[in-house]
């Protein structure tokens, strides 16, 4: 199954830069797929369009089989992103970073902590 197809996908930002020409790749579910380029060469761009942050100008992109300009709202509850940027919240334990992200994704309280105590038991936190 095709987790992830990009087609001709190009991205042009409204000041002009040209951040993606025609980029087309797929990619297999179980499969671990690494996208390398110098700094600018437009990873950040692609991944911003798969997670349905960023639309693209020219192609087609789509995650699961769902059309990212299409239908995002099939994509987003099946995916997870880790940016470069991402901080942990130095007030809030492990249990509640993954808590609450639980909640922000829609889970029920209840849900959301047989979940978190799963995930602590997993990594031994
Ligand atoms: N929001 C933006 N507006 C205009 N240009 C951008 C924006 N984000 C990135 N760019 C430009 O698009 C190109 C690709 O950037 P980016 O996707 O961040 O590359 P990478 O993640 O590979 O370093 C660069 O020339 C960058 O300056
Ligand atoms: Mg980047």
């Amino acid at each position: 199954m095709e987790v992830v197809r990009v087609e001709g996908l190009g991205k042009t930002y409204p000041g002009g830069t040209k951040a993606l020409e025609d980029v087309s790749f797929s990619i297999e579910k179980g499969e671990i797929f690494c996208l390398l380029g110098r700094n600018g060469a437009g990873k950040t761009t692609l991944l911003r369009i798969l997670a349905t942050q960023l639309r693209p100008t020219r192609g087609r992109a789509s995650v699961l089989g769902h059309d990212v300009l299409a239908n995002p709202k099939a994509i987003r509850p099946h995916i997870a992103v880790v940016p470069q940027e991402a901080r942990p919240q130095m007030l809030l334990s492990p249990f509640d970073h993954v808590f609450y992200m639980c909640l922000m994704r829609g889970l029920s309280r209840a849900e959301a902590h047989t979940r978190t105590k799963k995930a602590m038991e997993d990594l031994g936190l």
